[in-house]
């Protein structure tokens, strides 16, 4: 059984005097809760973390200002080396938020043709807004849902999910979906956040903070690593490969909760603060993750993978 250390317990203790730990750690993730929470956090994501609309975690290993907006290319860039690669032409991104990764691929790559979608429709008018501003023809926006999406059987050579599957609430439903929009031997890359550590082996307050980082994020529960692997396997999908990226995004994590503790430092103050709405709360609720992620990312009990798989099959 693993103990957390009485620094994290010290932190849960003035999260608990804000909003109430039971409160948050039995608070309803629902597809609404979801957009709700974008709908509200989309200016924040702009604001602190990247004025050109990317939502996930920069990969690096040097935490200043200019390595932050470097490793938010990282992914984009990756992706392009990718679909270049492998010569592909119909790609698909799922989850895309404000359009970051699809706008920077399709203005690069013209004759590539990119369909991205999203849950939230904030997110979706934004990335519209954007592609009709630098008139890209190659690029469509689409509301939609990763679980049931209104695409033909294998219409995409390759599919791209960044951050965004940890929000599905049935990992098999959404990976046959996926996999049903692949092409025959088409590709899946994933980047994403997944538990690595069983809740079995974690004592109460090592799960109560697992609990909270999860709500703070509005995520359901983040997938166990080996399960959702398992998962892709028996739907007919190949692992091809797999890199831990945990400790590149830990540079980031540690930014972010210098910032969260600095708004728990005086939770009394803050509870008041938020009464009187001269703090807004979506940001604060989401700086608890800031607070507990580093915590539990050293502890090793939640990870960050890149994965690449390929439709071996078409039985499942
Ligand atoms: C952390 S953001 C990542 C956005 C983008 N991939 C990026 O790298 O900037 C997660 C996104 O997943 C979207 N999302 C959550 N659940 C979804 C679902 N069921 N179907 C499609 N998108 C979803 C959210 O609306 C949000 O924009």
């Amino acid at each position: 059984m693993l103990s957390a250390p009485l620094s994290l317990r010290n932190y849960l203790e003035k999260i608990d005097q804000v909003f109430g730990l039971q409160q948050l750690k039995t608070t309803e993730v629902t597809h609404q809760f979801t957009q709700e929470y974008y709908r509200e956090t989309g200016k924040y994501y702009r604001w602190l973390h990247s004025p050109d609309g990317a939502m996930h975690f920069p990969l690096h290993t040097n935490p200043s200002r200019k390595a932050h907006r470097e490793g938010l290319y990282r992914h984009p860039l990756s992706i392009l080396s990718f679909i270049k690669k492998h010569s592909i032409k119909e790609v698909l991104e799922l989850g895309c938020g404000q359009g970051f990764n699809s706008l920077f691929l399709a203005e690069h790559l013209p004759a590539v043709r990119f369909t991205a979608i999203d849950l939230t429709p904030a997110n979706i008018e934004r990335a519209q807004a954007k592609a009709r501003a630098k008139n890209l023809v190659n690029l469509e926006f689409r509301q939609g849902d990763f679980n049931a999406l209104p695409y033909p059987d294998a219409q995409f050579d390759f599919i791209f999910a960044i951050e965004c599957l940890c929000h599905s609430q049935d990992h098999s439903q959404t990976l046959c979906e996926i996999y049903r929009l692949l092409a025959s031997r088409g590709y899946l890359l994933v980047y994403d956040g997944y538990q690595e550590k069983p809740n079995e082996q974690l004592d109460l307050d090592w799960q109560l903070a697992n609990e909270i980082f999860s709500v703070a994020f509005a995520v359901k529960q983040f997938a166990p690593w080996p399960e959702w692997h398992q998962i892709a396997c028996r739907i007919g999908l190949e692992m091809l490969e797999e890199v831990d990226y945990s400790q590149a995004i830990l540079p980031n994590l540690q930014r972010f909760q210098e910032g969260g503790m600095k708004v728990f430092q005086y939770p009394l103050l803050t509870k008041l603060l938020l009464q009187l709405r001269l703090f807004p709360t979506a940001l604060i609720k989401h700086s608890i993750a800031g607070i507990v992620a580093p915590f539990l990312m050293e502890a090793g009990i939640i990870g960050y993978h890149k994965t690449v798989m390929r439709k071996v099959s078409e039985s499942h």
